[in-house]
């Protein structure tokens, strides 16, 4: 079965309302006839709706970066699926390295989320990947198997394709320094095998994206790879002409 290609920009902690609705408009058109691949933004929570209502009716699908896995509670500074399904969000990134680092992600608590998105209606990119100490001493895919295993543990095998997987390594995120061709075919390859211990037509059926330093002028030759069936991109999908860019290239 052919992979739709995905390309998905990050914009993490940028952009007001004005900036990502500023953005939308200078894409739009650039894009409109962009049928090849899917497109996401995944924007902060507080431009989620503008860029909702800005993007309907076009290709362009609206992801939020995180979510609780409870549908409410007294849970302080967190939103839940409901509340992102009612605003028409498409998706939710989770578990990406920025909040397994910096704000203590763990694996056990991606178990719950990943099955609550999907059971919300919610698409999931789950994120993975290796610091550059784990790459060294050879624990890249030790270090991945334990993060599939554990993010979909809870995922019912007829779901697994569901879930499109974001291979970043860390020290190729906002690094300049990308993986190469091979060591991103390697690693996406055995997150791809690792889904298809539970299910080899899940596997075959769900997307793997790359994602760590992704730039129009190394974008191509990552897209071109069997497994890399897109890209998260952080830095370059802040720029409508770069972002443009990569859409581009996802055309093979
Ligand atoms: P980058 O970020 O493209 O700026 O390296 C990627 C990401 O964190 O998803």
């Amino acid at each position: 079965m052919a992979r739709q290609p995905f390309i998905a920009g990050n914009w993490k902690m940028h952009k007001t309302v004005a900036e990502a609705e500023a953005f939308v408009q200078g894409l739009l058109p650039r894009i409109y006839d962009a049928d090849h691949c899917d497109v996401a933004l995944c924007t902060p929570f507080t431009a989620l709706q503008a860029v909702v209502d800005s993007t309907r009716g076009s290709r362009i699908e609206v992801y939020a970066q995180n979510m609780h896995h409870e549908a409410q509670g007294a849970f302080t500074g967190e939103v839940s699926a409901p509340m992102l399904t009612e605003l028409d969000v498409h998706g939710v990134v989770l578990g990406h390295s920025e909040r397994r680092q910096l704000f203590g992600e763990t694996d056990k608590a991606l178990q719950l989320k990943v099955p609550a998105a999907l059971d919300a209606g919610l698409q999931v990119i789950l994120c993975v990947g290796e610091t550059e100490e784990e790459r060294e001493a050879g624990d890249t895919e030790r270090r991945l198997r334990h993060q599939v295993d554990e993010g979909l543990e809870k995922v019912p095998t007829e779901r697994l394709g569901d879930v499109v997987i974001a291979y970043e390594p860390i020290w190729a995120i906002g690094t300049g320094q990308v993986a190469t061709p091979e060591q991103a075919q390697e690693a996406c390859a055995f997150v791809r095998a690792l889904v298809g211990q539970r299910s080899k037509e899940e596997a075959d059926r769900g997307r793997v994206l790359y994602g760590g330093s992704v730039k129009p002028d190394n974008a191509a030759e990552l897209l071109g790879l069997p497994d890399v069936d897109g890209a998260l991109v952080g830095g370059a999908s802040l720029d409508v002409e770069q972002f443009e860019a990569l859409v581009n290239a996802a055309k093979g």
